[in-house]
């Protein structure tokens, strides 16, 4: 099968890159030091290629993602790094699988729910500058004594600096990230345990450096996208959708434009626009991106029917609009896109709840 033989719109895998992608971060991380966030693939196939380069521990968002996880057989050590109010999916598929898990709490709430869920294991995710989950730093201490007194083993601390991964002045970016991970370690001191967990893929390069955490949970890293592509780090783009022409306007003039079959219902649009290669995007509509070609370029001369590749911005919604990935070797020099070769299917089989 090539990739004209396929429904469009279709997410492709970049096999070359995905490796090169693998490879680098198992070197800069070894081990257990990389903690890789499954949200961003939602994979089990994924997944397996991670541990397989010793990453064998996963950070999920969801239930949903740990159970599937553990039902492939990569239960060895799983972080739900998100708070959940009845937690007793996650001790059936513990008691069932086997799998260590471990869920992030910030409330007295979320302790109980996890003691009587069946969960044994607890991360006190604290607030470090992100207006979302997590108690006060100072806070911490306290309440890993409520999780000791009701029988929990507290592991650690995490938290999360979602604020500070796009901040473009690196030097900027490494202050503020020092100051947060200030709070995390002192509420590290509070709290007891071996771990403390944090990063993501825009922070991984001062982690590398601070040597604060015991783990990152870094997790685009993996496919990329055009927003976390303005890092420039050595991480290469391994995800991409395959789209069809289905109209052209004014085809050679200044004002001309291409439409595509691949709009924000296939495209997580909440870090902007997806990019088109050899393209100006206009708009995207819900089934439809319109595309002013550039005069030279891959789009210059398409027709109707031609297969066009889009970039995402954002890569974690993206991939959960999409049933599967199609893999491919790699983008062959000079050979037209249509006939490059799908090597395999990939399901998309962490999405849900
Ligand atoms: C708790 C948590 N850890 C880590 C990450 C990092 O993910 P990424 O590497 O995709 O930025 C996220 C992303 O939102 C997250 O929510």
């Amino acid at each position: 099968m090539n990739l004209s033989d396929l429904q469009t719109p279709a997410l492709i895998l970049d096999r070359e890159a995905f490796g090169h992608n693998l490879k680098t971060m198992a070197e800069r991380f070894p081990g257990t030091t990389l903690r890789p966030h499954v949200k961003a693939h939602k994979s089990t196939d994924i997944a397996a290629q991670q541990a397989a380069t010793g990453h064998i521990g996963f950070t999920c968002a969801t239930i949903k993602e740990v159970e599937s996880l553990a039902n492939a057989g990569l239960g060895s050590d799983l972080l739900l790094a998100n708070e959940v109010t009845d937690a007793r999916r996650l001790g059936v598929c513990a008691e069932s699988t086997g799998a260590r898990i471990t869920v992030a709490v910030d409330s007295e709430f979320t302790v109980n729910a996890a003691a009587s869920g069946g969960v044994r294991e607890v991360l006190i995710d604290v607030n470090i500058g992100l207006p979302r989950c997590g108690v006060a730093p100072e806070a911490a201490g306290r309440l890993a004594d409520f999780a000791r007194s009701k029988g929990l083993h507290v592991r650690g601390v995490m938290g999360y600096e979602g604020h500070l991964m796009m901040v473009s002045n690196a030097r900027d970016q490494t202050d503020k990230v020092a100051k947060a991970f200030a709070l995390l370690t002192q509420a590290a001191e509070q709290a007891g345990g071996e771990i403390i967990s944090g990063g993501g893929t825009g922070t991984f390069m001062i982690h590398h450096q601070l040597k604060v955490l015991t783990e990152v949970q870094c997790g685009s890293y993996v496919l990329m996208d055009t927003d976390y592509a303005k890092h420039g780090f050595n991480l290469r783009q391994a995800l991409f959708l395959l789209a069809t022409v289905i109209s052209v306007t004014n085809q050679g003039s200044d004002n001309g434009w291409l439409v595509i079959d691949c709009g924000l219902k296939a495209n997580g649009m909440d870090h902007g626009n997806p990019s088109v290669p050899g393209g100006d995007v206009w708009f995207c509509s819900d089934e439809h991106i319109t595309v002013a070609p550039h005069r030279e370029g891959p789009l210059a001369t398409a027709k109707v029917g031609d297969k066009v590749l889009v970039v995402p911005a954002h890569c974690d919604p993206t991939v959960a609009y999409h049933e599967q990935y199609w893999t491919i070797a790699g983008w062959p020099e000079g050979e037209p896109i249509a006939s490059i070769a799908v090597q395999d299917r990939w399901p998309v089989d962490m999405r849900g709840w």
